[in-house]
């Protein structure tokens, strides 16, 4: 059984359908890239998965399927358990997401003890052991930093600790190293990687990048206009495509074609 998997779905804000009989599907432990213009509906796809389309938006046909359960009949309840436990997201920067006026350390413990009930004191020890395994340096310093504090890469990391606290089965990254200078970018995309290799965690990455998807990803999508125009491994999609428009995607981007992205 695939862990997840979209079938035929339809996404509509308001009467207007975005995105439109889009399949998907996931193994474990795979990482695929969804890429593709602004707006082709990247976002909209990932955060279907995760039952947070925002402004009224909403699957309208299809399914979607994590372990062969439907995610779409899920009570409020249950998604509480499911998101941030076995499945998690990391957004473009994540420290826009936090709250600013609190510290790091204090979200983080929060975040832990809505999923186990753990004193505060083993929250933090929890929190700072997830900054150290994502090599963040000196965790005590950052648990107790706003946000505003740290830099763009380090609130990513931070980000990706939170997200990976409770060793998720599937990781939903949207565009997690656009706002990232090159160097950061890399760091952030080989550490994700990583993840996959050390805790089997699947990972869905949106990017507008097709050298970073094609670098770390096994499998590509090909997003335009809210429909799927093309998809496969990312050999098929480097090489083997006859797809007019992932071909001028690929041509766009001179560092790819056959070379290390990072
Ligand atoms: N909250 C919203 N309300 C109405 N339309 C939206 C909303 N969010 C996105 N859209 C529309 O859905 C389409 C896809 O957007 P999005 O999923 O954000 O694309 P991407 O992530 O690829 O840039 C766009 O046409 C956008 O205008
Ligand atoms: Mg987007």
């Amino acid at each position: 059984m695939a862990l997840l998997e979209l079938r035929h779905v339809d996404i509509s804000y308001g009467n207007r359908v975005t995105v439109k009989d889009c399949d998907l599907t996931l193994e474990e432990g795979e990482i695929c890239s969804i890429v593709g213009e602004s707006g082709s509906g990247k976002t909209t796809v990932i955060r279907a998965v995760l039952g947070l389309i925002a402004g009224g938006g909403r699957v309208t046909a299809g399914e979607i399927l994590y372990e062969g359960r439907s995610l779409l009949d899920l009570s409020p309840r249950e998604w509480r358990a499911l998101r941030g436990h076995d499945i998690s997201m990391i957004f473009q920067d994540s420290g826009a997401m936090m709250n600013q006026t609190r510290r790091i350390g204090s979200c983080f413990v929060e975040y832990i003890r809505t999923h186990e009930n753990v004193s505060k004191k083993e929250a933090w020890e929890k929190g700072e052991d997830m900054l150290a395994r994502m090599r963040l340096p000196d965790p005590d310093r950052i648990m107790r930093s706003y946000p505003f504090q740290l830099s763009g890469g380090q609130r990513q990391r931070v980000g990706i600790a939170m997200g990976m606290t409770y060793q998720p089965k599937l990781l939903l990254a949207d565009e997690p190293t656009s706002a990232l200078d090159v160097t950061t970018q890399a760091q952030i995309v080989r550490q994700m990687m990583e993840l996959r290799d050390e805790y089997g965690t699947a990972i869905i990455i949106v990017t507008h990048d097709i050298g970073v998807a094609s670098y770390m990803a096994d499998r590509v999508v090909v997003m335009k206009d809210g429909v799927i125009e093309d998809q496969g491994t990312r050999e098929h999609v480097l090489y083997e495509t006859d797809n007019p428009y992932t071909r001028k995607l690929m041509e766009a981007v001179p560092s790819v074609g056959g070379k290390r992205y990072v």
